[in-house]
């Protein structure tokens, strides 16, 4: 076991913000994270996946355990369907093109999400009409307390919009150290109604696509919308969309009669935050190293050096001036720390 000191974390964080981790250890299988995860010496312990869904805003005063758990295996499979697990440590990308390489369907929607396999599932990711929870089946992680590894099965995680148990009371309590789904192997039931695929596909005049094709269109639509992390540090969208009751909406209708919502319930619409950042003036805006990316408002990004505590304080001044505009609250997507 090799424990590290005074790492940077700048390229363990998609943000690409410069802290140090007083201790540091990447780990490769369950039994070496058990062993640290048992480790007295460190009280304090940051669990660190891709990275890419969290602002680090101060340096670490304890031990960050990067998890790199590789593997992807076949499980079972028979004529329609085949059950892969795979390991937190692989990145997702990289997951999503080997099962479309392999010709398993259900997640090429999620193609380019930035992050890995083990954290995928705590803030059900998501993109274009298709959601983690479609083809999840279940995961195993390992207990903070106990070291002993649960398994979690799709109702166990009570999926949610950008949510699920491990954001709510199993928060902190729990490694996620593999996730096992359910693929499609032929009759593939595509996603493309969402509005950019179903033109990117027409700009691609392609008419009758493979899941090969709807991933080439949403990786086409995230490259030209979305900032490149190993380029611009980014976390993908800042905040979450909020959801707000149909009352209030209309009563914003009447000032706004060009705002967007997606309906939730009977009486709740999502308005997307992208679209009263924009409004707001964000959009595009510049302070030095940090700004909100020119193309969507949603993506706060850093161009150089900046601070977490930067990026932390536009995020609270975007925040209150939506509240001000349009008495909204945005609540931020990625965790901070
Ligand atoms: N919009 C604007 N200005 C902007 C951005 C968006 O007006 O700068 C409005 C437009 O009306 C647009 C609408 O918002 O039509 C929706 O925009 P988009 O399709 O880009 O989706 P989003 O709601 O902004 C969500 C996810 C993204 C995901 C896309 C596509 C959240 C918080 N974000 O964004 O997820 O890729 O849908 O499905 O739900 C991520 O989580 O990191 C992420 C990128």
């Amino acid at each position: 076991m090799h424990i590290k000191q005074n790492i940077s974390l700048k390229s363990y964080n998609t943000f690409g913000i410069d802290v140090l981790a007083d201790f540091f250890i990447s780990v490769s299988n369950v039994d070496e994270l058990q062993q640290v995860l048992a480790l007295k010496s460190h009280p304090n312990k940051l669990i660190l996946g891709g990275g890419s869904n969290m602002l680090l805003t101060k340096n670490f005063k304890g031990l960050v355990i990067h998890i790199n758990i590789k593997g992807i295996e076949i499980i079972s499979e028979n004529d329609d369907f085949a059950t892969i697990k795979a390991s937190a440590g692989e990145n997702w990308h990289e997951f999503v093109l080997w099962c479309i390489n392999n010709d398993f369907g259900g997640i090429e929607n999620l193609s380019l999400i930035p992050g890995n396999v083990g954290t995928a599932p705590i803030q059900n990711i998501g993109a274009y009409g298709v959601e983690l929870k479609d083809t999840f089946v279940s995961c195993e992680a390992i207990s903070l307390e106990t070291k002993n590894l649960k398994t979690f099965t799709k109702a166990d995680c009570d999926f949610g919009y950008r949510n699920s148990i491990f954001k709510q009371h199993a928060k902190g309590k729990y490694i996620i150290t593999n996730v096992t789904f359910t693929l499609s192997k032929k009759n593939h039931e595509l996603h493309v109604n969402y509005g950019a695929i179903k033109s990117q596909l027409e700009t691609m005049q392609i008419s009758q696509p493979t899941i090969q094709e709807v991933s080439k269109a949403v990786i086409a639509i995230r490259e030209s919308k979305l900032p490149n992390p190993k380029e611009i540090g980014n976390s993908g969208s800042f905040f979450k969309n909020p959801v707000i009751s149909k009352s209030n909406f209309d009563t914003l209708l009447q000032n706004f009669s060009d705002i967007p919502s997606y309906p939730v319930s009977e009486d709740e619409v999502k308005v997307p935050a992208g679209w009263l950042i924009e409004k707001a003036g964000f959009k595009g805006k510049q302070f030095g190293d940090f700004g909100v990316h020119k193309n969507q408002a949603l993506v706060l990004v850093n161009y150089g050096n900046a601070k977490g505590s930067d990026i932390l304080n536009l995020s609270k001044l975007i925040q209150k001036t939506v509240k001000r505009l349009f008495d909204i609250s945005i609540e931020a997507e990625v965790n901070i720390l």
